[in-house]
């Protein structure tokens, strides 16, 4: 039987639908003006004992999320030891117990969408969009992980038995992991990293980004109140000093992390330097994603989907559009559109339905974005820049979405992860440096394809050394189940999230040949 047949991706909430706009537009308000406190989860108990740091909205610096008390060393040592010592009797659960605790966890992010959403725009300054998006892929990584689970513990069993001794293959969770996730996808990732660390029998100690570790606490709340045992998952809310802690304890048998390609070398580091066994490292990071358009492609699909890959979420997606590649035939055409395009773009309040870019995630991010922009515009030339009001500019942390025309992917030095997209235009006898230099900027994400040649574009998608392909169409938004998401080389260790092969990852597999 197809035990995936009756598996459907969350739908979420249509925006275009006036009555269903409103209805949810006033649902999602209905949980502004609270003032969080939250802080460590450890063994069910909220410890506020930590540092307090304040959190604001990034779109509207003066208005107050609330509070986080994060981690502290003897927290982060309590959590390891519980989780270390729950391990043994959740690891002997059945999955397929821990696989419905998934499924309910999945029909309470369900019921409290209103409530994730809201606090996706007020600590992330996601836009209406975005919040229903991550609300929908952290449903949906609960539900596949849960039906991944019971598929791969379904594989244990007999093996064959040549010398008439019964041989079998069982499946276990390896320990304790660190799931150390970043404020992007502070939800979907955050909690995509757990319900796989958990339904393969893990015990879990989780890290959420600095940014976002209020929508990290309601995520845990929900996932407690879903049935999943208090000694089982944790949360430490807090900096890289956590994430070291976590790193370098000899308990922890993986780390699961999403974030910088330096970040992960540094865990890796760790994790080989420390006593005790040799620990895994499940690891998402950079891009340097480029869009490769020749002279057959649409240019008003282009343009759309150029649009949609560089801008969407303020272009802070892994698998965000960085460089776009356009055959010289048509690249003013191309560039053209995209600055009618750029004209019609809405940068403001992320709550307004329609926005189309909010704010990046905070200072440090806007700083050196601006400088970037800055730099790049000298050594390029600018196509267009989208203006934005005045009073938004001063409330929060706007970057103005830019487009700039350059003539090498090299002038980027490195991963810029905000709306600012770069143009390179090339002629058709030199596609293949085209791909040479797409290659060895040594990360591999994602690659845009437009093009009518279906035999070029085949060969493009085959020799760009990327985890995600899309061909005539963009190049953001991998779907759970649907576009299994991951990179290689400097883009992380390879694993697909949302994709059946992820779980794998968590588990070890023993065998047991038995001649009683
Ligand atoms: N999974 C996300 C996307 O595909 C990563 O940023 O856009």
């Amino acid at each position: 039987t197809d035990i995936f047949a009756d598996r459907r991706n969350s739908q979420g909430v249509n925006l275009n639908i006036n009555s269903q706009h409103h209805a949810f537009m006033d649902k999602v308000k209905s949980f502004y003006g609270k003032t969080w406190t939250v802080g460590s989860i450890v063994n069910g108990k909220t410890l506020t004992s930590g540092t307090k740091h304040q959190v604001s909205m990034p779109q509207n610096k003066s208005v107050t999320v609330g509070h986080i008390h994060w981690a502290n060393e003897s927290q982060a040592k309590d959590a390891i030891n519980i989780a270390h010592a729950a391990f043994p009797v959740w690891s002997r659960t059945t999955v397929e117990s821990r696989a419905l605790m998934l499924e309910k966890l999945a029909d309470l992010l369900e019921q409290h969408s209103h409530e994730l959403i809201a606090l996706c725009n007020m600590e992330a300054g996601k836009t209406l969009q975005d919040g229903i998006d991550e609300v929908r892929e952290a449903v949906d990584f609960c539900r596949y992980y849960a039906q991944q689970g019971r598929a791969l513990f379904a594989y244990e069993g007999p093996l064959p038995g040549p010398t008439g001794e019964r041989n079998e293959l069982f499946n276990v969770g390896k320990g304790v992991f660190a799931c150390i996730s970043p404020w992007n996808f502070p939800l979907a990732i955050f909690l995509g990293q757990i319900a796989a660390a958990l339904v393969t029998g893990n015990t879990v100690v989780a890290k959420p980004a600095e940014q976002t570790g209020i929508i990290a606490y309601r995520t845990v709340e929900l996932a407690l109140e879903a049935g999943i045992p208090a000694d089982v998952l944790h949360l430490l809310p807090g900096g890289g000093d956590v994430g070291a802690a976590l790193s370098q304890d000899p308990r922890v048998i993986g780390v699961c992390f999403t974030g910088s390609t330096q970040t992960a070398k540094r865990i890796n580091m760790a994790l080989a330097e420390k006593d005790g066994p040799i620990s895994t490292l499940i690891a998402e990071t950079g891009g340097q994603n480029a869009m490769i358009v020749d002279s057959t492609a649409l240019p008003e699909q282009v343009v759309r989907d150029v649009i949609a890959s560089a801008f969407t979420s303020a272009g802070q997606r892994c698998s965000a559009l960085r460089v776009l590649y356009v055959q010289e035939d048509i690249a003013d055409r191309i560039i053209e559109l995209l600055q009618g395009a750029m004209k019609e773009m809405v940068v403001g309040d992320p709550l307004d339905y329609q926005t189309d870019v909010g704010p990046v995630i905070d200072a440090a991010a806007q700083q050196s974005l601006n400088e970037h922009i800055a730099r790049i515009r000298k050594e390029g030339k600018l196509i267009a820049t989208v203006p934005v009001d005045e009073s938004v500019m001063a409330s929060g942390t706007f970057v103005q979405p830019t487009a700039v025309e350059i003539t090498s992917i090299d002038q980027l030095e490195k991963e810029h992860f905000g709306p600012i997209l770069h143009v390179i235009r090339f002629k058709a006898k030199h596609l293949n440096d085209v791909i040479d230099n797409i290659n060895a900027t040594g990360f591999g994400l994602t690659l845009g394809i437009h093009s009518r040649n279906e035999s070029l574009a085949m060969s493009i998608a085959d020799l760009v050394n990327v985890g995600n392909v899309y061909i005539n169409r963009n190049q953001v938004g991998a779907v759970v189940g649907v576009q299994p998401f991951g990179g290689q080389g400097l883009s992380g260790t390879g694993p697909k999230a949302g994709g059946p092969h992820y779980l794998t990852r968590f588990i070890t597999e023993k065998t047991r040949s038995n001649n009683i």
